[in-house]
């Protein structure tokens, strides 16, 4: 008799983490990743050192003041409250501390929510391309997902295909902005017409439909972009946020969900989020939550990262690489000149420059360049991008 470990749910959610599991299993990025003299594009990790104050920050928050110091922590609130401070500072929203709830990242605001409002079966909205973990994190919470492709001329939401895309099972619409891996920050006129689209649909369902805001990229913006919150418009809307991208730290679990203070039903929703939130999800370790008000106004240098989106988009485009100029984010995302993007992304690689091939985020025929490589790693890189091009003209 054959039998697998993994439940039906826990199935749906490998089969669709299989494209990205590949990679990290198979590509030469794995077995280089950290050798000196690569240039690593990949993901979204530091290359450079620590910010200094963040390093400061946490190492205060590590000598304990009081001997429950390092108890078990809910939502501490000095932390709630700087968190929600900065919201209401940043995008003129009234957000109270009660409403915010510390997380271990983006990504878990994200379960929890799910974990909160998906009842087996329910359908969640996301946009493609996506976020590589939304659909298999949608199965995980026993969720139907539902991929509606962005328009690809403009990278912005298709809104009259997720009106299409909307059932009575509909229970969620995951947007994320600004957008991994497209750099988009979705303007006003579409988010209002989207949070008309929800209204209409929850009134004929009998039940809201819920917005998940993914704004691990909030702070990241170029000159001369603005952000608008998709809470902003929509009342059954949740705000995820991580401070892994702000202070480009991924490694140290922190970021929180908020609820809007125009969300309908806002005490029974704090209960239920709380039951998901202690019911194996995780609040962040002690230390993250006593530093949090010291690193919530820190931030990488966002005039050095727009220098090097600068300079690689010039330099690409010089030598024949179509590419568009991101909003917000630390990704480029330039046409391969050739359709397969893995043998491409392969031929770069085999030149020790490491890149996200597009089809792992459901773009084949594009590459995906993390910025938050070293400027020693993009000065090294550019010839070798040249010559990829140049070999396959
Ligand atoms: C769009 C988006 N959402 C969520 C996350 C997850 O963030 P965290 O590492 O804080 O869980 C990421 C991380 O890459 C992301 O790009």
């Amino acid at each position: 008799m054959t039998d697998t470990p993994l439940s039906g749910h826990i199935q749906a959610s490998h089969a669709a983490f299989g494209p990205f599991m590949d990679f990290l299993a198979t590509s030469r990025w794995t077995s280089r990743a950290g050798s000196p003299g690569i240039c690593d594009f990949a993901a979204g990790n530091p290359q450079d050192m620590a910010l200094p104050a963040y390093v400061e920050a946490i190492r205060e928050a590590s000598i304990p003041r009081s001997p429950d110091w390092f108890a078990y922590k809910g939502n501490e609130g000095p932390a709630r409250e700087a968190a929600a401070a900065s919201l209401r500072q940043r995008l003129g929203i009234d957000f109270e501390s009660d409403d915010v709830f510390l997380t271990k990242g983006a990504s878990t605001a994200l379960a929890i929510a799910m974990a909160t409002l998906v009842r087996p079966g329910d359908e969640v909205i996301f946009s493609s391309p996506p976020w590589f973990f939304y659909e298999s994190m949608i199965a995980f919470s026993h969720g139907v997902p539902v991929r509606v492709k962005v328009d690809l001329s403009s990278f912005d939401l298709d809104v009259d295909a997720i009106g299409a895309a909307i059932t009575p099972r509909t229970r969620a619409v995951i947007v994320n902005s600004p957008n991994n891996p497209t750099g988009r920050i979705y303007p006003p006129p579409t988010l209002e017409r989207l949070a008309q689209v929800l209204t209409s649909a929850s009134e004929a369902n009998g039940r809201p439909i819920y917005l998940l805001s993914d704004e691990a990229y909030n702070r990241i913006l170029f000159e001369g972009a603005h952000f608008t919150s998709p809470t902003s418009y929509y009342r059954h809307s949740m705000l995820l946020y991580s401070y892994g991208k702000t202070l480009l730290a991924p490694g140290q679990r922190l970021g929180y969900l908020a609820l809007p203070p125009s969300m309908p039903g806002r005490e029974e929703m704090r209960k239920a989020l709380l039951v998901s939130q202690f019911s194996g999800y995780g609040v962040p370790d002690a230390v993250l939550q006593h530093a949090l008000p010291a690193i919530e106004p820190l931030c990488i240098d966002l005039a050095r990262l727009q220098r090097r989106r600068d300079v690689m988009v010039e330099a690409l485009r010089e030598c024949g690489y179509e590419v568009h100029v991101p909003e917000g984010t630390f990704y480029l995302l330039p046409r391969c000149p050739t359709p397969d993007d893995a043998a491409f992304t392969e031929r770069l690689a085999a030149d020790d420059v490491f890149v996200l091939p597009g089809h792992i985020v459901e773009l084949p025929g594009y590459f995906r360049i993390s910025l938050t490589a070293s400027d020693e790693m993009v000065e090294r890189s550019l010839p070798r991008f040249a010559a990829a091009i140049e070999a396959v003209r």
